[in-house]
């Protein structure tokens, strides 16, 4: 039988349609990183053959060589079947437009918040008030951390997972953005070991997705660290302790950003007293509060007996 992942292309661009066309023939997930089945195989293209993933037309003309098209096959025929996401395959993808390293214990980073990033926490944070500390508690590759700190320049921030080797990914993408005078990645389990200072602004992407729903995610979620993904019963194990600690690190001015995703009505349901506002995202995505330092404050009070 003939191999479904032999190309015929002779150039660049005939190689992105094809592997197009090739993609589209399997069912693949496309929710990690890189968004549809074109954007992957120009970036598996230009990851090839050296050239930026946003080539130009002159570029797209050239010829491959027979060592590159063996290479975008090998490529391919590991992404459709195993199952693996491209960005693993590749140990890198782009996110808001940006560079970061990724492997097996981070993971591939798509969370919206980059989106509100970008946007300076709008409506969130007052647009005249500067921001002096942020922490990206959960921070895997350390993409959300890094993104804040170009953001708001004059901001020194902390990344912090329970992962040594997640942290070391971060640490690899906080030395690419060049970013390690003002990024510091702690090892810590939530803010156990956080050295105690006080935040303008927390963001935490954790783990949120109830242990049950495991199997019924697609095939490429298996390559990523499951404490990444699981976090108890109903998701919330984990965002509940962010919740409940942020008002010690919190400047009273301070929000915590919180994405729990799909958990976002069993969070709700948990603390029936409070209405929780919900960041409408423009690009896609749902399940991220905001919460004010009162806020986790009162939470925190109302439920310590827990
Ligand atoms: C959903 S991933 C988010 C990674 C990154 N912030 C992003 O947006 O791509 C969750 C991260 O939380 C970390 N994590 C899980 N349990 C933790 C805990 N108890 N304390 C700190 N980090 C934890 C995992 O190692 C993982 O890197």
């Amino acid at each position: 039988m003939k191999n479904p992942t032999v190309l015929s292309c002779n150039t660049i661009a005939e190689a992105v349609y094809e592997i197009t066309d090739l993609l589209q023939k399997y069912p693949l997930n496309y929710g990690h990183g890189i968004q549809t089945s074109i954007d992957e195989a120009a970036y598996l293209v230009s990851f090839v053959v050296g050239l930026p993933p946003d080539f130009d037309g002159q570029s797209a003309a050239q010829l491959l060589d027979q060592a590159e098209i063996d290479r975008l096959q090998v490529f391919l025929h590991k992404r459709i079947f195993s199952r693996t996401s491209l960005a693993y395959l590749l140990g890198e993808t782009l996110f808001l437009g940006m560079k970061f390293y990724v492997n097996e214990h981070v993971l591939i980073p798509c969370s919206p918040i980059a989106e509100m990033i970008d946007d300076r926490f709008f409506p969130w944070w007052p647009d005249k008030l500067s921001v002096r500390r942020i922490l990206d508690l959960c921070t895997g590759s350390g993409c959300l951390g890094i993104l804040a700190a170009l953001e708001f320049k004059d901001s020194q921030v902390d990344v912090s997972d329970v992962d040594p080797q997640a942290l070391q990914v971060a640490s690899k993408n906080i030395a690419f953005h060049g970013l390690e005078s003002r990024i510091n990645a702690v090892l810590s389990d939530v803010y156990e070991q956080l050295p105690g200072d006080q935040y303008d602004i927390i963001v935490a992407n954790p783990p949120y997705v109830p242990v049950s729903e495991q199997s019924d995610l697609p095939s490429e979620f298996s390559h990523e660290p499951a404490h990444a993904l699981f976090a108890g019963e109903d998701g919330l194990d984990i965002a509940k302790r962010i919740i409940f600690g942020a008002s010690q690190f919190l400047e009273q001015k301070g929000i915590l950003v919180l994405e729990v995703g799909q958990s976002a009505l069993a969070l709700q349901a948990q603390f029936p007293l409070y209405d929780f506002m919900w960041h409408e995202l423009e690009h896609g995505g749902e399940g991220i509060c905001v919460l004010t330092y009162d806020e986790c404050k009162q939470i925190f009070e109302t439920n310590s007996v827990e």
